[in-house]
C-alpha cells in the first residue's frame, strides 16, 4: 500500500520471469482468501501467466476452485464459443486447464440483445461479489486498459464501446488475422470499474510497449492515456519485462 501517484515498477530480465513471479504472487492471495475475487484480461501478455498458473494448478500448488473471476471486456455481437471470443480465449487458455467451472466464471455476454442491461448486470454482479479483490491488466499500445481507449471523455462503468483501427488489428489474429473481421464494438468495463478494485496489477512486456509505459508511470493523467488514471489508485504495481521498462 502507498499514496496515490506513486505506481510501483517491478521489472524482471524477461516475460517468463515477471509472469512466473505474478502467479506466485496470485498463489499468495489465493492461499490467503481461497474465495478470491480475481478480474482478468486477455491479450498475448497475460497467455504466459495462465500457463504458469495452470503448471502450479496442475502441480497440486493452486487451488483455484474457490475463487471467482470477472474478465475486463468481451467483443459485441459474437456469442461465447465463437473463436475469436473472449470468452473463448479464457477458456481455452486458463478456465479449462485450471478447472475453473462455469459457476465461477462471470463473463460479459457480447451476444446480449439488450447491450446497456448487459452492462448494468454486471456492475450489479460485480457488487454482489463484494467487488474485485485483484484486477490483472495488460495494455494495448494506445495505452488503453480493458476496452477504455484513448478519448477526449472516459467512461466510468461497463459501458459499450467502438474500438479503435490499431485495436482491432491488434487482435486480428483471434479473426484470422483479418482486422476487418474484428467487431468494431465491444464491452467493457469502465475506469471506475476498474480502479475500484482493491489492488491493480499491471502486466507489459516487449519494447512496443515501452513508450506508453513510461507516460503511463511518469506523464500527467490524461484520457488520451487512459491507463495514467492507475496513478489515483493506492494500490497498483506495473510488473514489466526489461524491454517494455527500457524508457522509464
Ligand atoms: C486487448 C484487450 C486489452 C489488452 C490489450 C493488449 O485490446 N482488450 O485488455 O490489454 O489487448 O494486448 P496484448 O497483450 O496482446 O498486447
Amino acid at each position: 500500500m502507498h499514496g496515490p501517484g506513486e505506481i510501483r515498477v517491478t521489472v524482471f530480465p524477461n516475460d517468463r520471469a515477471a509472469a512466473r513471479a505474478l502467479a506466485k504472487r496470485i498463489a499468495g492471495h489465493v492461499s490467503a482468501k481461497p474465495s478470491l475475487v480475481l478480474g482478468l484480461p486477455t491479450g498475448r501478455t497475460p497467455v504466459r501467466l495462465y500457463q504458469e498458473l495452470v503448471w502450479l494448478v496442475e502441480r497440486g500448488q493452486l487451488d483455484l476452485s474457490r475463487i471467482r473471476t470477472f474478465n475486463l471486456d468481451e467483443f459485441l455481437g459474437i456469442a461465447r464459443d465463437h473463436p475469436g471470443s473472449y470468452r473463448r480465449f479464457m477458456e481455452d487458455h486458463l478456465f479449462k486447464p485450471a478447472g475453473i467451472s462455469d459457476e465461477q466464471v462471470e463473463f460479459l455476454n457480447g451476444a446480449a440483445a439488450d447491450s446497456a442491461a448487459e452492462c448494468e448486470r454486471y456492475e450489479e454482479a460485480i457488487a454482489a461479489a463484494g467487488g474485485i479483490d485483484v484486477q490483472i491488466l495488460g495494455i494495448g499500445t494506445n495505452g488503453h486498459i480493458g476496452f477504455n481507449e484513448p478519448a477526449r471523455e472516459l467512461q466510468a462503468r461497463t459501458h459499450r464501446v467502438r474500438l479503435k483501427p490499431e485495436t482491432r488489428r491488434s487482435n486480428a489474429a483471434l479473426f484470422g488475422s483479418d482486422p476487418n473481421a474484428v467487431p468494431g464494438e465491444a464491452l467493457s468495463m469502465g475506469m471506475a470499474t476498474i480502479l475500484q478494485a482493491r489492488s491493480i496489477v499491471l502486466l507489459a512486456s516487449g519494447k512496443s510497449k515501452a513508450g506508453c509505459i513510461a507516460r503511463v508511470v511518469n506523464g500527467p493523467i490524461a484520457t488520451r492515456l487512459p491507463a495514467s488514471f492507475l496513478q489515483l489508485h493506492h494500490d497498483v504495481e506495473v510488473v514489466l519485462d526489461e524491454a517494455a521498462a527500457s524508457k522509464l
